[in-house]
């Protein structure tokens, strides 16, 4: 009886795929921490895409830290759902012959966050504030959908080259419930972790507010609003302390901005933005003023010599970069980068490389 029962209930069949043969894979784009990323042509449609192939022990380790009656989505389900352009598009999922997770992504050909941090170069003067909004819009949707990413960090963000932010990496993901809200689970990437998170109390969508200041910290100053750490009892010693202020190092920053941002440094989750969406109307609001300013300044300008600019670039409120202010010329203030980045400062990050700085997983 018993196994008759077992037959008509029987899962349906999964059918698996071979990578190497449904994808040529044309090279690897990313080694993660917990998986494969390759850059491939899908043979089924022609389409070039960015194949993800997770490492099955760690995911399964990972995934041994939730009750098996909580049912967590796996990130290919999670990432299948998001239709968004400040996420990366995922077309499909499932499991390979060898039984690992696999998941099939738009391929992302552009710029990490990361590098645009590090270098500060042309296209991070220029779109710094739009990016930073983009990125908060983006985490905006995904808190509205629903979940908190738990790793956001300037690793898990690529920008492509028409300047649009893509948020990647869901393979933290949890759903915003009481149940996997419950204090424990400290996976995240160490120097971004709240202090709540690293605490062992219970997180929320407030976790995904504080890595996102944390990140736009850094896209400012290049810097980390508190020392780096290599383990998270080092972190938890560091973040007892109030934070770096971002005037420290970009002291011509706009000042309503530099608020908006260290109010999601904030150490109680109490005190910090309490949703994303304010976060947003907030950045929003300052950066339509800046461009209101440039406007105006562009116009000032223009008045005694009416000379068309040279090109439409010139007096934007990004262009100018936050820390140059308004009414400064093109070499920005003193001590500061030509176009008003950070302030250049010898780098106190660890020469750990690109992966940057350690993971807790
Ligand atoms: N859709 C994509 N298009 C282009 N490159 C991608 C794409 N997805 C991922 N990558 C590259 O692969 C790297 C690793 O991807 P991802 O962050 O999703 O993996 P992970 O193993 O979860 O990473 P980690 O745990 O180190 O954060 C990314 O940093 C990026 O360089
Ligand atoms: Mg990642």
């Amino acid at each position: 009886m018993s196994f008759l029962k077992n037959l008509f209930h029987k899962p349906p069949a999964v059918e698996k795929t071979e990578i190497t043969k449904r994808f040529d894979l044309i090279g690897r784009v990313g080694q993660g921490s917990m998986s494969k990323v390759w850059r491939a042509r899908d043979t089924f449609t022609g389409n070039e895409v960015a194949v993800k192939v997770l490492d099955k022990v760690k995911m399964l380790r990972f995934e041994s830290r939730f009750p098996p009656e909580l049912k967590k989505p796996s990130e290919g389900e999670v990432a299948v759902t998001f239709k968004h352009p400040g996420l990366v598009h995922t077309l499909e999922y499932g499991t390979t012959t060898e039984d690992e997770q696999f998941l099939v992504m738009e391929f992302v050909e552009g710029l990490g966050l990361s590098y645009l941090v590090d270098t500060q170069n042309e296209m991070m003067q220029s779109g710094r504030l739009r990016f930073i909004v983009q990125l908060a819009e983006a985490i905006d949707y995904f808190h509205k959908e629903g979940w908190i990413h738990r790793d956001i960090c300037p690793r898990n963000v690529l920008v492509d080259p028409d300047g649009v932010v893509k948020l990647i990496d869901f393979g933290l993901v949890v759903p915003n419930t009481r149940p996997f809200q419950a204090p424990g689970n400290r996976t995240g990437s160490a120097n971004y972790m709240a202090p709540e998170l690293i605490k062992r109390q219970r997180t929320d969508q407030r976790i995904d507010i504080f890595s996102f200041a944390v990140t736009a910290f850094e896209m400012f100053t290049r810097e980390l609003p508190w020392d780096t750490a290599e383990t998270l009892d080092a972190v938890l010693q560091h973040i007892n302390q109030p934070p770096k202020l971002i005037t420290e190092f970009v002291p011509g920053i706009d000042p309503e901005l530099g608020d908006v941002l260290m109010k999601g440094l904030e150490r109680d989750p109490r005190d910090r933005w309490q949703s994303m969406s304010e976060m947003v109307e907030a950045l929003r609001d300052v950066r339509k003023r800046l461009h209101q300013q440039a406007k105006a300044r562009q116009r000032k300008v223009a008045k005694p010599r009416p000379v068309a600019p040279a090109n439409d670039e010139a007096p934007r409120a990004d262009a100018q970069g936050p820390a140059g202010g308004p009414g400064q010329g093109p070499s920005g203030r003193p001590g500061q980068g030509p176009s008003g980045g950070p302030r250049k400062k010898p780098s106190k990050k660890p020469s750990s490389g690109p992966e940057g700085p350690p993971k807790s997983r």
